[in-house]
């Protein structure tokens, strides 16, 4: 044997012991823990490599394979991912102590303040806080109120706006006017300012909102690699990271922007604010802070004001393109949808908020719009606290839990037709009002 030889031959006993021999001794050490199925897996990777561009639908495709629970291994984070209600309660109402954290990813750390937000934090103290005061504060019936006469103002500038556009008879850009419906509604409400229209902050600030929000749903909702694969981070071939580090130093920037000018009342001089409403930066500006300071950190106001803006914009926009989109698709719910306005509206008036528990079948549009265009394809990944069991299977610590809203919407065990939009299977018999939030049917929510 000449040295080539011996060297290649004790390299490949190498490999062997060092790769192979833990990935065959893992698969006989997932038996004796019981993990749920999953695909096979190579080693180092895992099933990462199994994950293409629209990965709500590979991993669909392996719980139609497996099962309603899969396992999955992405580089060195164990993960698990159902489509299943069953499932999903159990995770997120029974076992809600075990996985109501959230991991730390990459995204998180560089756009939600180094996770010191609420919708990205992990679960303790701090989480708690800020939730609390998302909802003694900011989320309550009386503020979200406060905002109708707006809501209903940008209502009538969007029905003005499409008339005037369509008398010209050119092609009305829906995805144009609704975004700019939906940015207008949630950065009033927010930042006590609207973007577009008539009494707008400018068209080069627009803009530059518009991009940001664009650029940091996109990072959000990324699966990025280096969150898996340490090593990966070291050459970072399309520069996600850097791109990550740009965002969140724009972001800050504008957040800062927007907090000046609120501190120095500048908005309060121009006018715009109407009967002392107070937009949410006003809020949380006039709160206390921890441990008896007199105000919050701004680093705080920051990352609410940046979960709000990313939760709230895209969502929206996304949802409200979809459902006109299917509705133009399909004249005889669009028919439906009008027989209903008439009878409950009437021809000469506006619609208005309070007409809506009224329009049931308009809410089963709504419906229907959510389970097959849920505004993401997974809820924001959720991480367990400590090891447990689902179904009889175990599940480590800081397992990764990916529920997949756009597959759970298409699963054939639960609703027929998947691809067809139909309002109407969502109509209860007994014709009483149709929810569509807060309805513990998790089949019947798509988000
Ligand atoms: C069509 C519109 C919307 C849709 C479809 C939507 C959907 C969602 C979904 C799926 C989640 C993730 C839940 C989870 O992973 O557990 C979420 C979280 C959240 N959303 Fe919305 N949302 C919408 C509008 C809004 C608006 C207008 C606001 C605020 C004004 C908002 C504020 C939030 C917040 C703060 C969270 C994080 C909650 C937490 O982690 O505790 N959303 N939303």
């Amino acid at each position: 044997m000449d040295l080539v030889t011996l060297a290649s031959t004790l390299l490949f006993a190498v490999i062997i012991a060092k790769v192979i021999r833990p990935w065959l001794f893992k698969k006989s050490q997932d038996r004796s823990l019981g993990l749920p199925p999953g695909p096979p897996r190579l080693p180092m990777f895992g099933n990462l490599l199994q994950l293409g561009q629209l990965p709500h639908r590979d991993l669909a495709s392996f719980c139609e394979k497996y099962g309603p629970l899969v396992y999955l291994r992405l580089g060195s984070v164990d993960a698990i991912t159902t489509n299943d209600p069953d499932i999903i309660r159990e995770i997120l109402l029974r076992q809600d102590d075990v996985f109501a954290s959230r991991p730390r990813t990459l995204a998180a750390v560089h756009l939600a303040y180094g996770c010191g937000d609420v919708a990205l934090a992990p679960l303790g103290p701090h989480w708690k806080r800020m939730r609390r005061i998302c909802m003694e504060h900011l989320l309550t019936t009386k503020r979200l109120e406060s905002f109708v006469k707006h809501r209903a103002h940008e209502a009538q500038h969007l029905v003005q706006d499409v008339w005037a556009l369509a008398q010209t008879g050119k092609a009305v850009n829906l995805r144009e006017v609704l975004g700019a419906f939906s940015m207008n509604n949630v950065t009033r409400m927010l930042l006590g300012k609207q973007y577009f229209g008539v009494e707008s902050a400018g068209p080069q600030e627009a803009m530059e909102f518009m991009h940001i929000t664009h650029e940091l749903f996109w990072l959000l909702g990324l699966i990025y690699l280096g969150d898996y694969l340490p090593i990966w981070r070291w050459v970072d071939p399309y520069g996600c990271e850097k791109k990550m580090r740009e965002v969140e130093k724009k972001v800050d920037d504008f957040h800062m922007k927007i907090i000046e000018e609120h501190r120095k009342g500048k908005r309060k001089e121009t006018g715009s604010e109407e009967d002392g409403d107070m937009d949410f930066v006003d809020v949380l500006l006039s709160l206390p802070g921890e441990d008896g300071k007199e105000h919050m950190d701004d680093v705080e106001i920051k990352a609410l004001i940046q979960d709000m803006i990313a939760a709230a914009t895209d969502t929206s926009a996304v949802t409200n393109e979809w459902a006109m989109a299917e509705v133009i698709k399909h004249p005889r719910v669009l028919r439906k949808i009008q027989d209903e306005l008439d009878s409950v509206v009437g021809p000469n008036r506006m619609v208005t908020e309070s007409d809506l528990p009224h329009l049931n079948y308009l809410r089963c549009v709504v419906r229907e719009t959510f389970r097959m265009h849920p505004a993401g394809p997974f809820l924001i990944p959720h991480e367990s606290l400590r090891a447990t069991k689902i179904n009889g299977y175990d599940i480590p610590a800081k397992t990764r839990v990916f529920i997949n809203t756009h597959g759970l919407g298409r699963n054939k065990a639960i609703w027929d037709e998947v691809e067809e939009f139909r309002p109407e299977r969502h109509w209860l018999a007994e014709g009483s009002r149709v929810e569509i939030s807060h309805w513990s049917r998790f089949q019947d929510l798509a988000v």
